[in-house]
């Protein structure tokens, strides 16, 4: 057995990006439970996980059957090569291909969707490309029959240190659609409120704005600055996915904007992170992912959190089969 570094000493994961290295994809292949056009149903809650397309009518019908998700998370590709490597899945294309490919999930996001929804887009910017695809997607949205914007949410993401020549780009932008009338819920984040010094008259009677508040820490707003982004030392990391996004935010998305026992939807699965917040917060989750091995991820994630409360792998291999 070689000699181990100890949890707090690593400084690697063990498992390596999975999207873009074939060799290791060819060994996961045969531990993945479902092929192209799989669903798995989950006999506990009902959370179905598929190997699917979100662009497709046939492929999305075949998982929602007659249920329509109150929320709809959509993760998808943002058209930049992610530390300057592509895969089949997660590349770039032009842009005319990135829209339309954009315009068919969007399709389908509101065929998933019940007349009363939400849906949240987390998308990207590259600055050495006319900043797209972001400002090409919101227009093509505002063509987009059914939804309507709502909030434009920019969340505190740093990877690495940045560059020295340009500002340090921390930004990941998340836009917020709905239909109808959705539920909505204020919801708070950790951080203590400490300015004071605002007062206000109410009934005859000089009131301090900490003693107005209605909750002693800051409610979140469309900017969100608390939230860690995703690493290796955390035991929420999935090592051998780029582009999981922090448990916390997917959660704050939830909590504000289903109610518990409502259908949640996520077409672009990756870590089954939305998965895994629908069962902390008691939500059912429909999702699914164009590749087998992040449909493996995503059941597995599920299954090792019943198993041993545990929210990922931190360093660990989610696959300890090929070690
Ligand atoms: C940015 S990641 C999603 C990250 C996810 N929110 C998380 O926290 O783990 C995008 C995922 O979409 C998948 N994907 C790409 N094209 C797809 C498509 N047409 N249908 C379904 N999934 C697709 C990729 O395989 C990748 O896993």
């Amino acid at each position: 057995m070689p000699h181990e570094a100890p949890d707090n000493q690593r400084t690697t994961e063990r498992l390596r990006r999975l999207d873009t290295d074939a060799a290791l994809r060819r060994r996961i292949r045969p531990l993945c439970r479902l092929a192209p056009g799989g669903v798995w149903e989950d006999p506990e809650r009902g959370h179905r996980v598929g190997v699917l397309d979100a662009a497709c009518g046939a492929d999305v019908a075949r998982i929602m059957g007659d249920g329509r998700a109150r929320l709809v998370i959509a993760d998808p590709p943002y058209n930049l090569e992610l530390g300057g490597r592509r895969s089949g899945a997660l590349g770039k294309r032009s842009l005319t291909a990135y829209l339309e490919f954009s315009r068919r999930w969007v399709e389908q996001a509101a065929a998933m969707s019940a007349d009363d929804a939400h849906l949240y887009v987390w998308l990207g910017a590259d600055w050495r490309n006319g900043y797209q695809p972001l400002p090409d997607f919101m227009l093509l949205m505002r063509e987009q029959p059914g939804f309507v914007p709502r909030n434009f949410i920019t969340l505190r993401n740093q990877r690495g240190y940045g560059t020295r020549t340009n500002w340090m780009w921390v930004r990941q932008e998340l836009l917020h659609y709905v239909r109808g009338r959705p539920f909505f819920q204020v919801v708070y984040t950790d951080v203590p409120k400490t300015l004071g010094g605002y007062y206000k008259d109410i009934g005859g009677r000089r009131t301090h704005n900490l003693e107005r508040g209605l909750a002693p820490t800051l409610r979140a707003g469309n900017v969100w600055v608390d939230i860690q982004q995703v690493f290796y030392r955390l035991e929420e990391n999935v090592p051998g996915c780029y582009a999981q996004k922090p448990l916390k935010a997917i959660r704050r998305i939830i909590e504000s904007s289903s109610r518990p026992g409502d259908l949640v939807a996520d077409g672009f699965a990756h870590a089954g992170t939305t998965l895994l917040a629908g069962e902390l917060t008691g939500r059912q989750v429909y999702t699914f992912d164009l590749d087998p091995i992040f449909a493996e991820i995503t059941i597995r994630r599920l299954e090792r959190f019943r198993q041993s409360g545990k929210t990922g792998w931190q360093w660990r291999s989610p696959f300890p089969e090929i070690e």
